[in-house]
């Protein structure tokens, strides 16, 4: 009788603690598209409906570019300006670092939306090599936007935005990098079928409605 009891804890034991970990382990949506696609704007109306915190590797890198002492700050500064992707050591430090400060705060808040990255080669092999074990990459969800719309939508924003960047000498630089380098990235996900595209040319609430069809199915 205990010999059949204990065979049943020892089966089940392992898979509630399989399953805790799983709970545990922080789940990801990595948000992609180009520039002024709309990544953060749909990321802020995410995290209203669902139990997400939005991390955007741009704004994080953004901060640490600004934060006094920093030794990256001036290599941050230089990439921006210049459209080109920050080393990936330094970007996953900031995220991964991120993503601890919002466990410990609240253990129930591991769901992510990582906006803006993996955004190049460098990017995607730094994950899979220091994140892959941590953490569990849920999908990626693809803003298509056309060229024209991205860089007016960046210029309206460069009004107000204070960004080196939301210039058309930069824009120029930001959607090359953007096409060579994220575009295969994105080619690379949807060939192992982890792609949800929505088109993000349409009004903001347009494509609200379909990012919230795709959270309502896939959580
Ligand atoms: P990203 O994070 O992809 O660079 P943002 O979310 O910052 O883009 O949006 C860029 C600019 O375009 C912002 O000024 C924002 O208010 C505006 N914007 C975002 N989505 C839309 C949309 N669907 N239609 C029109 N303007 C938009
Ligand atoms: O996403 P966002 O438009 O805020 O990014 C602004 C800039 O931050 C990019 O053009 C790039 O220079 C830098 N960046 C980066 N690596 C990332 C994300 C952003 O170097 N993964
Ligand atoms: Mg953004």
């Amino acid at each position: 009788m205990i010999g059949r009891l204990s065979g049943i804890v020892s089966q089940k034991a392992p898979s509630l603690r399989y399953r805790l970990s799983l709970m545990m382990k922080p789940q990801v949506v990595f948000v992609l598209g180009g520039p002024g696609a709309g990544k953060g704007t749909q990321c802020s109306r995410i995290v209203e409906h669902y139990d997400y915190t939005h991390l955007s590797a741009g704004d994080l890198l953004r901060e640490e570019q600004a934060r006094e002492g920093s030794e990256y700050g001036k290599l941050i500064a230089g990439c921006i300006k210049e459209g080109s992707i920050v080393p990936v050591h330094i970007t996953i430090k900031l995220l991964w670092k991120a993503m601890e400060e919002t466990m410990k705060k609240d253990e129930r808040k591991f769901h992510f939306l990582i906006d803006g990255f993996p955004r190049n080669e460098d990017n995607l092999q730094g994950w899979n090599s220091t994140m892959d074990e941590k953490a569990l990459v849920k999908f990626v969800l693809f803003f298509d936007c056309n060229r024209e719309v991205c860089i007016e939508r960046c210029l309206e924003r460069g009004k107000s935005s204070g960004r080196t960047d939301d210039n058309r000498d930069s824009l120029e630089k930001r959607i090359k990098t953007y096409l060579k380098s994220t575009r295969p990235i994105i080619e690379l996900y949807e060939k192992l079928g982890k792609v949800h595209s929505v088109d993000a040319s349409l009004g903001v609430e347009e494509v609200f409605t379909k990012v919230k069809a795709i959270f309502d199915k896939e959580g």
